[in-house]
């Protein structure tokens, strides 16, 4: 900008990428408008959730090296949304100065379930036993292994990449690729904990919340926060959290899910190193939102509050059975006059059967008023064409 002298001012703001515009990276840039960040986004749909939030949409792939190194170059840092990103890019980006939340190397850790469960064997991190598998006919030479959980090594999200093997005749719905067969835990709760880490090593570790899935589609339904649950098992499940952030030794923000036994054993189902579907509560029900924090951490500003101002639930809106086209949100007036109620869409132009369309957020200090509303929600919002 030219000033009366005729000279231009530095612009001073941090440059930052974000590699993926889905919803994740829809309300990170919501959070960024706070904050003196010049934002970039690169995607290959300009028509993405998050694209008209940033300040520079770059249209590519976030799997190819090309795309990702040319994006990344000249930046200050960058973050990813979803973990099927170039890490090789990052690596070399890295090492050309450019700060990288996760690390390449926790990334590539985490992204490739194999890597993944095998980092929690070697650090001695609680999680249910499993075996690696190349291909379908390993299944059928392990079947003593069985009732498991079939894991696709790369690719899987949403429940996609993950079947169910009760017994031998379930071998056939397994993956002929590489992949882990995971003992079946006896889930009695599905717990998440998110831990933001900054470059100094700070930590920062939101309350526990309760997962509740639909079986069917292996997503998530809705989710109380905070989680009910003894101060012991609380404990342990604390302890592990922090035990996966120090081991994998990386800045940025990191989601933990657990699955908590009927012999109250805590296992660390897995871990993803970004801004996570169950931490979405903490826009209205924490002092630091999940996608403050991670600015926080990004800018070198000091980690934010992860106490909560009331206790919360969420509700995601998934795309109703047999619709699929242009989205229409059935039951939004009813819901949007409770007036503890948000409501998030996150401005997807196509639904499908079980797609994440949006989330509603419900505050309240009663327990059964957010089980009440989270219900009421579920039966009036409807995500059709
Ligand atoms: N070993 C296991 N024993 C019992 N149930 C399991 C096991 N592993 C996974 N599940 C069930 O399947 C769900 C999905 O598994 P997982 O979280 O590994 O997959 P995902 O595709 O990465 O899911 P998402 O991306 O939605 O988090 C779990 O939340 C849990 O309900
Ligand atoms: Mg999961």
């Amino acid at each position: 900008m030219p000033t009366s002298a005729g000279r231009f001012y530095i612009c001073a703001m941090t440059k930052v990428g974000i590699l993926g515009g889905g919803q994740l990276g829809r309300m990170l840039l919501q959070a960024a408008a706070n904050y003196p960040v010049e934002t970039y986004l690169m995607e290959n749909d300009a028509g993405c959730p998050a694209a008209h939030l940033c300040h520079h949409f770059i249209s590519g792939d976030i799997k190819n090296f090309d795309d990702v190194y040319q994006f990344g170059k000249g930046l200050d840092a960058i973050t990813i949304e979803i973990e099927s990103v170039n890490e090789a890019a990052l690596e070399k980006l890295e090492s050309e100065g450019v700060r990288i939340y996760p690390k390449p190397a926790a990334l590539k850790t985490i992204k490739n379930k194999i890597l993944q469960k095998q980092f929690y064997k070697d650090n001695e991190v609680p999680t249910a036993d499993f075996l690696i598998t190349q291909n379908i006919n390993e299944l059928t030479n392990n079947s003593s292994f069985l009732p498991a959980v079939h894991k696709l090594a790369t690719g899987g999200f949403d429940g996609r990449g993950v079947q169910v093997i009760e017994t031998k005749d379930d071998i056939s719905k397994g993956f002929d690729a590489p992949a882990v067969l995971e003992k079946m835990v006896k889930i009695k709760k599905e717990i998440a904990v998110i831990i933001a880490v900054s470059d100094t090593g700070d930590t920062a570790m939101y309350p526990a919340v309760d997962m509740i899935f639909d079986n069917r589609l292996n997503l998530l339904e809705y989710q109380v926060s905070p989680a009910v649950l003894p101060e012991k098992i609380l404990w342990k499940v604390e302890a592990i959290a922090g035990k996966v952030v120090r081991d994998l030794q990386s800045a940025g923000i990191f989601a933990i899910e657990l699955f908590v036994d009927h012999n109250d054993n805590v296992y660390v189902n897995e871990t993803a190193p970004r801004v996570h579907n169950s931490g979405h509560h903490t826009i209205e029900a924490n002092f630091s939102s999940q996608f403050d924090m991670l600015w926080r951490v990004m800018l070198g500003y000091p980690l934010g509050s992860t106490e909560h101002i009331l206790p919360a639930a969420i509700v995601n809106l998934l795309g109703a059975e047999g619709y699929s086209g242009e989205a229409v949100y059935e039951g939004l007036n009813e819901i949007l006059q409770i007036e503890n109620v948000f409501v998030h869409i996150y401005g997807k132009k196509e639904t499908r059967p079980g797609r994440k369309m949006g989330h509603i957020t419900i505050l309240s200090k009663e327990k059964q008023e957010l089980v009440h509303q989270a219900n009421r929600i579920k039966n009036t919002v409807r995500v059709i064409t």
